[in-house]
């Protein structure tokens, strides 16, 4: 079933999907060659509790972390670890989910550390772009696929390969609820979109092969070639015209300054 969210619901969303947008860029800050992943997850943690929030991620289906933090070929769930050493050249995914005012916030972002080379920051910058294309798809009247064909075109055109076996949802007092948000899809298929629905969108995408296998942690998705792969994820409500994003980058972007792409 399908929650559709009121104008209210929508507003508590956005508070908590602030409080995230104001962790990642916390994470941002600490992020530097030498810092482990724990260490990011420790000051992640402690932030949104500061801040009046729960990090719902931690103990949701058994993971252990406030963040999820896939490094290079790593996908998405990657646990934070203290052996996990953040080096120059690497480039990682951060992706959370923090529960305020009862509403799930979800968002995620992929950091170059120090300097990167010039095919992974086209691989960072296409994804990010294809969020964006597939956010525009998200109004009244449109369908689900129309968001999924928007994301792979761009992506697949510049030939990199859009991941199948994780997907982003519909997202509020559940972190995830109905419907399955595909970053791939034809359009004019799938169910039409209605006013208040929010979702959670989130492109997984590869250098290389779309293929992934999960790590013995259980957890951790990789890409079976061990090519980089990045992951952008932000939620929004649909509204008619325009899609409303509900998430925010921007605190982390100033953080970023000029190495924001
Ligand atoms: N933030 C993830 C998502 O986009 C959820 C992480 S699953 C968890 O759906 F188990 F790590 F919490
Ligand atoms: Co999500």
């Amino acid at each position: 079933m399908i929650f559709l969210k009121t104008d209210e619901e929508i507003e508590l969303l956005r508070e908590s999907n602030d409080l995230l947008g104001r962790t990642l860029a916390e994470v941002a800050k600490g992020l530097k060659p030498g810092v482990t992943t724990a260490q990011l997850d420790t000051l992640a943690e402690q932030f949104i509790r500061d801040n009046g929030g729960i990090p719902s991620c931690k103990g949701f289906e058994g993971y252990p972390a406030t963040l999820c933090t896939s490094v290079n070929e790593q996908v998405v769930h990657g646990i934070p670890s203290e052996k996990t050493v953040l080096r120059d050249g690497d480039i990682i995914s951060v992706d959370l989910c923090v529960l305020k005012n009862g509403f799930h916030a979800d968002s995620a972002y992929t950091f170059p550390v120090g300097e990167v080379s010039d095919e992974v920051m086209e691989l960072l910058r296409t994804t990010k772009q294809a969020l964006y294309l597939g956010i525009e798809q998200a109004v009244t009247g449109h369908r689900l696929g129309d968001i999924g064909f928007a994301i792979q075109n761009h992506c697949e055109r510049r030939h990199f390969s859009v991941v199948r076996d994780f997907v982003g949802h519909g997202i509020g007092r559940s972190m995830h609820e109905e419907p399955e948000v595909c970053n791939f899809g034809r359009r004019g298929n799938g169910i039409v979109l209605k006013t208040g629905m929010t979702l959670a969108i989130e492109p997984m995408i590869c250098l290389g092969k779309k293929d992934v296998v999960i790590e013995r942690d259980g957890w951790t998705a990789r890409t079976v070639d061990r090519k980089p792969a990045a992951h952008y994820e932000l939620s929004v409500a649909v509204k008619p015209g325009k899609a409303d994003i509900l998430s925010t980058f921007k605190y982390v972007e100033q953080v970023l300054g000029e190495r924001y792409i």
